[in-house]
């Protein structure tokens, strides 16, 4: 039976992973602020450190999957700093920190790591600058991180979805346009990890876009 440690598990694309996962006959543990097996708010790394710690001592972990995360797109002068910091601890520090706190098991079991990015990690959006830092940071870091435990087993991949229909744009001024041509489900981003973890071979970087562009503006 192949354990998953994963981040947001409690909604939009996280929970679609979740349940896809345990449709395949993985055993998932979650790690959020509320709903979740490991209950930590990921911005507190010291109680990140000690959560996980304690809990590798049980466990290991043959697919950690890193998919919480948060959004803004205003423009860079406008946002506090204390935004800035939280978005950076949630998207990629966090990150970071999981794959530090479980890369020696990871290289035991010769598993698997999976990054949710973004299409902004692969492209230069206005009012996105700190998102596109979170998400490229995370990218490269994990193919960086790839050329390092490739020769252990390890495979990373990185996930870059376009718009996908989740509560990401609940407090958000856009939101995609309801023509289902124009977003993702995230069904479908959790398809394309089961896709991934069956596939001989490693698929280092996978964006997924929809087929037409359509934003609604609120
Ligand atoms: N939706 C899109 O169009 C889209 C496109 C590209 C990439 N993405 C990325 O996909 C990932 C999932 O997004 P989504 O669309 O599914 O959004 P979502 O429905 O808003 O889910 C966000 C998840 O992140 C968790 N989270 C946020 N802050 C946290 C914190 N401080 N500590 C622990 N968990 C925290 C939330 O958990 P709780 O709130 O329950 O704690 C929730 O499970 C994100 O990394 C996002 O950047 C989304």
């Amino acid at each position: 039976m192949k354990t998953v440690l994963m981040s947001g598990g409690s909604s939009g694309i996280g929970k679609a992973i979740k349940e896809a996962l345990i449709g395949e006959k993985y055993t998932v543990f979650t790690i959020g602020r509320n709903v979740a097996e490991i209950v930590c708010d990921l911005r507190d790394a010291e109680k990140l450190e000690s959560e996980i710690k304690t809990w590798l001592k049980t466990h290991h972990v043959d697919v950690l999957i890193n998919c919480a995360g948060v959004g803004l797109f205003d423009p860079h002068e406008t946002l506090s700093i204390a935004k800035i910091k939280n978005m950076i601890d949630v998207n990629l520090s966090a990150p970071i920190i999981l794959s530090n706190l479980c890369l020696r098991s990871l290289q035991k079991q010769q598993g698997h790591i999976i990054n949710i990015t973004s299409i902004e990690a692969t492209r230069h959006a206005k009012y996105s600058a700190l998102y596109t830092a979170t998400k490229s940071g995370l990218r490269d870091f994990g193919h960086s991180l790839f050329e390092e435990v490739r020769k252990s087993g390890v495979k990373v991949t990185s996930i870059n979805p376009d718009m996908t229909q989740t509560p990401f744009f609940n407090n958000l001024h856009f939101a995609p346009s309801d023509d289902i041509d124009t977003h993702l489900l995230p069904e479908t981003i959790a398809q394309s990890v089961l896709d991934v973890l069956h596939i001989k071979g490693v698929v280092t970087d996978l964006t997924i876009r929809p087929q037409k562009v359509g934003i609604i503006k609120k």
